[in-house]
């Protein structure tokens, strides 16, 4: 596991910015992972501001996003396919067809889910996976408890996520009760993870990933044994 320290969330986003575009300028058809959520907001306006400034090509980038809200239209300023528009495709020049996020709106959950999973497999998997972490050790919407050999699939959230993402909606009552997400299996198959990890609230998340042992009771514990993991945290949270 690398580790970088950096004095505060913009610090850390421009850093997981710089990472990710000397990946993606090595390599112009990267595959990315991308990450929704509060933590990565400012990475991609870095990448913006990189775009509109340098230009770095995102023609034959794919990207797969970890996971999307059950029942929520892609329109639905709340579902991560309208997150990922507005911070970053509708911004660069990524054709929305390279651009890949589980739909929440299918009729047949599982059958979505195991497309999904084919549809990475078959494309050759992801070179590099953004990830932010939940206060209980959540990655994507891996609630604690699930298997390290789960794939993409449906999950219930815990309430407490819902909780602290009831901040993005009217009310708690309007957050989702079902997610679908990438298992974490799935995530510990990307050939490199970054892991982004900002602010007091993730604290607790922070010590445990760091100092604590690997357990499905703390679902980010399984980055423990990827061979091309790095964390990048502020100081908040250390
Ligand atoms: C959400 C997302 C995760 C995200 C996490 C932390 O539930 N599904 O992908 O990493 O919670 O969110 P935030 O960055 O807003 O603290």
């Amino acid at each position: 596991m690398k580790i970088y320290v950096t004095k505060n969330k913009d610090e850390m986003n421009q850093k997981a910015a710089e990472l990710m575009l000397e990946r993606i300028r090595k390599n112009p058809s990267t595959t990315l992972g991308l990450a929704t959520g509060g933590t990565p907001e400012a990475t991609y306006e870095y990448l913006v501001e990189d775009f509109q400034k340098q230009g770095t090509s995102y023609e034959h980038i794919t990207t797969y996003n970890l996971d999307e809200y059950v029942g929520l239209s892609k329109d639905n300023p709340n579902s991560y396919h309208a997150y990922m528009q507005e911070h970053l495709f509708q911004h660069i020049n990524i054709p929305l067809e390279n651009t890949h996020i589980p739909n929440g709106l299918a009729e047949d959950l599982d059958t979505e889910c195991d497309r999904y999973d084919t549809h990475i497999h078959g494309h050759g998997g992801i070179d590099l996976q953004l990830l932010g972490i939940g206060e209980n050790g959540h990655i994507g919407f891996n609630e604690p408890g699930t298997s390290f050999g789960s794939r993409t699939h449906v999950v219930e959230l815990a309430e407490s996520t819902r909780e602290a993402n009831a901040r993005f909606f009217d009310s708690i009552e309007a957050v989702p009760t079902h997610a679908i997400t990438m298992g974490i299996q799935t995530i510990l198959k990307a050939r490199e993870i970054m892991l982004l990890i900002s602010g007091e609230r993730k604290r607790d998340a922070l010590h445990r990933l760091l100092h604590g042992g690997i357990s499905e009771d703390f679902p980010a514990s399984a980055l423990k044994d990827h061979p091309n993991l790095t964390v990048i945290t502020d100081e908040d949270a250390l």
